[in-house]
């Protein structure tokens, strides 16, 4: 089985960045000095996915120019020797292939993802949500790209989550029936605590086979007056052909201030040059009163 394809839904509002995404898109927000949707672009091609398809609206076009050339920076990063910072710019034009989808109306992360139909066709895909971030030894969406692989069958990636948290994400039922690996029995978006059917919440990574279209195409709102994906996921886990992967690596939701914080310390102290500064301006903020 061959993947080659990622949709990145990226058309949201990101109204939980606001105001700093009044007018920038909350994927182009920086974590250190890249932005988010770089992160997610690196993983999926470091997993060997080389084609990257953006679901976009008309006003967030500037995502899909970050993976391009900007002839006029590089050519003035030319003129004054700046031979380092040049080759970082052109790698990121040259990373992946880019195909933009127009998402019309934005009426949820299933309907995005049946927007990318046309240009997905037959094959298995990879859906990794543009402001979900997943750090670790190995890439976050290539832990599923080997289960769907070796299965034949579509594969979420989950996380445990605290149980006050449940009611922000879809949440899954199910066997482990391998070390970390389920078959999913139940899926339901964004339940009340108390309907929770566990604390394995889906990060935004999947792999899905083109079955996924047949369900998406018939589904009515659901959570939120939102075409689910969860929904048409959760026909998939009734008839036992869902999967789930716990997802190894430390994972950020950008959207969520104090995580979106926490990952650009995490990246600047990585940073030799940064981090004795870093650590010393730190210590001198928690000490203050
Ligand atoms: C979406 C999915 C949800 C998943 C989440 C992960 O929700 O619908 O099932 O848990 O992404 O980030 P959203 O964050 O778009 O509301």
């Amino acid at each position: 089985m061959n993947i080659r394809k990622v949709v990145i839904p990226v058309a949201g509002w990101g109204t939980r960045s606001l105001p700093a995404t009044k007018n920038v898109p909350k994927e182009l927000l920086p974590i250190y000095k890249k932005p988010v949707v770089q992160y997610v672009v690196e993983e999926a091609i470091n997993t060997g996915l080389t084609e990257v398809v953006f679901i976009n609206n008309q006003t967030k076009t500037i995502i899909e120019d970050h993976f391009d050339h900007n002839w006029v920076l590089e050519e003035l990063l030319e003129r004054k020797g700046k031979t380092e910072l040049l080759e970082e710019i052109r790698a990121v034009a040259e990373m992946a292939s880019i195909i933009s989808v127009r998402q019309k109306k934005q009426l949820g992360l299933g309907h995005a993802v049946l927007c990318a139909q046309g240009v997905i066709n037959d094959d298995p895909f990879a859906v990794m949500v543009g402001d979900d971030l997943m750090f670790g030894m190995e890439p976050g969406i290539k832990q599923l790209v080997d289960v769907a692989k070796a299965e034949g069958l579509s594969v979420v990636g989950v996380v445990e989550v605290p149980l006050n948290k449940v009611d922000r994400y879809g949440i899954i039922q199910g066997e482990e029936y391998a070390p970390g690996i389920f078959r999913v029995r139940q899926m339901v978006e964004k339940p009340a605590v108390a309907d929770a059917p566990s604390r394995m919440a889906v990060v935004g990574r999947y792999v899905l086979m083109p079955e996924v279209f047949d369900h998406l195409r018939g589904l009515k709102p659901g959570v939120g007056g939102e075409i689910q994906l969860t929904d048409a996921l959760e026909i998939m886990a009734k008839e036992g052909r869902l999967l789930a992967v716990r997802m190894r690596g430390r994972r950020f939701d950008a959207g969520d201030w104090a995580e979106y914080l926490t990952a650009n310390i995490y990246f600047a102290l990585q940073d030799e040059e940064l981090r004795d500064d870093l650590v010393r301006n730190l210590q001198e903020l928690l000490s203050c009163k």
